[in-house]
């Protein structure tokens, strides 16, 4: 049976390990952190794309195990590097990549491949991990063992597109390395997409969250010029999306979050900053304004209360949702609890309601999104737009509602 290391068992890399074991691999889950560990050994995946019965099951097959002990590599057929990539004082950090590059290397036997599928800048494959591998193993990358990269594109709490529906941009740094790795990603997805190059497969999922941070950048400053202009930008984004062709719909919000669109832009921008002097102004402006969100989330809530007579200060505000994204549970870097955050500093008694992010997750008073939080808010912010939210309620019971998600109608609700 082969094996397969999947390093990082976090949202994307334990799907993967999950979709290997059912393909029938046997797989260890190579994660640094030791809780993370006893988490899923104990059979809790921790993220929304795995059932915890799914966790269960792979456990309960002895095909599928966790740990921290890279010995447990040994003899691996493939191994997918799915680590972290953030960005540290605006400047990518590829320490994760490279410290699992190096806990790869002696354990790669000949004839082995090997896959990063973390999110990075053209050339972090050929120039980075390449070199750490030879380095730790003595063997040359090419005729030794296969290498690639292939971006990965899951998006968490998306009901439609799975990880096996989701067509899979494959690559290698040599014809060998790009057969072996479409090979393995076409028993686990299904359709591959061959590209050239590592270098073009890590460009191409640059590439498609620029697109997207780019063109969310675009309608969050018409939403804030069309509000001044007293015209709804919804309607006319909804009237925009039934042209059947040259238009694709993106949303106002509250900002952006998470670990693609605030940090994958400015790889590339790096990139292009590092290697060619220039500025990828595109991905800056996009910056600019995306980061400007939630200040003016927060200024608009400010204005609203300032017209019914109350200042922020001593105002009772209560923010619906702080993951970054609808029935998910991430809050990382997320919009909402920077909204609450300078709402608190104002002098706001501030309370979260989400009911899909941890309590440790939030610094603030945790409650429920019921009818007595609602009607005792001065001010009731949606920022995240769970289907776990009751709208109708919202929207009838609150005394000033600043929807960001166009979710909601009522005598006091303002949209963005
Ligand atoms: N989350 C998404 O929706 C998504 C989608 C596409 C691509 N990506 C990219 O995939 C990569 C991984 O993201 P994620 O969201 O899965 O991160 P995550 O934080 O959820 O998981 C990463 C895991 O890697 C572990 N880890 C860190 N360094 C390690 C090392 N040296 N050895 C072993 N384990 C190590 C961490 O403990 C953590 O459990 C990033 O590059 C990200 O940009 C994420």
């Amino acid at each position: 049976m082969e094996k397969l290391v999947v390093v990082g068992q976090g949202y994307v890399g334990l799907p993967l390990a999950m979709r290997a074991v059912d393909a029938g691999f046997t797989v260890v889950g190579l994660d640094s952190d030791e809780l993370r560990v006893k988490e899923l050994l104990a059979g809790h995946a921790g993220i929304e794309d795995v059932a915890d019965h799914v966790l269960q099951a792979a456990l309960d097959s002895w095909r599928y195990t966790a740990t921290t002990d890279p010995a447990l590599c040994s003899g691996f057929d493939v191994a997918v590097i799915d680590v972290p990539t953030p960005l540290a004082e605006g400047v990518p950090d590829l320490g994760h990549v490279r410290s699992a590059a190096a806990t790869l290397a002696p354990w790669l036997r000949p004839g082995a491949t090997v896959v990063l599928e973390s999110t990075t800048y053209p050339g972090t494959t050929e120039e980075l991990v390449a070199p750490l591998l030879e380095q730790g193993s003595g063997l040359v990358a090419g005729p030794d063992f296969h290498l690639g990269y292939s971006p990965e594109r899951l998006d968490p709490g998306n009901a439609e597109w799975h990880f096996h529906t989701i067509p899979k941009v494959v690559s290698g740094i040599d014809p060998a390395s790009l057969q072996a790795v479409g090979a393995f990603f076409d028993r686990l997805v299904e359709r591959t997409v061959p590209v050239s190059s590592p270098r073009v497969a890590e460009l191409t999922k640059l590439l498609e969250n620029t697109f997207r941070h780019v063109n969310v950048a675009l309608v969050n400053e018409l939403a804030m010029f069309a509000a001044d202009l007293g015209v709804d930008v919804w309607e006319a984004i909804g009237a925009a999306s039934t042209k059947p062709f040259g238009y694709m719909p993106f949303t106002p919000g509250p900002g952006v979050g998470g670990h693609c669109l605030p940090i994958d832009p400015s790889y590339l921008s790096w990139t292009v900053r590092r290697r060619l002097g220039r500025s990828f102004r595109f991905v800056e402006l996009a910056n600019d304004i995306n980061d400007h969100m939630p200040d003016y989330v927060v200024g608009r809530v400010v204005l609203a209360l300032n017209r019914g007579g109350r200042p922020v200060a001593g105002s009772t505000v209560l923010v619906l949702g702080v993951a970054y994204k609808r029935n998910t549970g991430d809050a990382r870097t997320a919009p909402g609890l920077a909204i609450a955050e300078s709402l608190a500093r104002l002098g706001a008694d501030v309370r979260v309601a989400d009911p899909h992010v941890p309590l440790v997750d939030v610094p603030f008073t945790m409650v429920e999104a019921n009818l007595a939080e609602i009607t005792e808010a001065d001010a009731v912010v949606l920022v995240t737009d769970h289907d776990a939210f009751d709208y109708t309620m919202i929207g009838r019971e609150g005394r000033l509602v600043l929807d960001t998600r166009n979710r909601l109608s009522g005598p006091n609700v303002e949209k963005l």
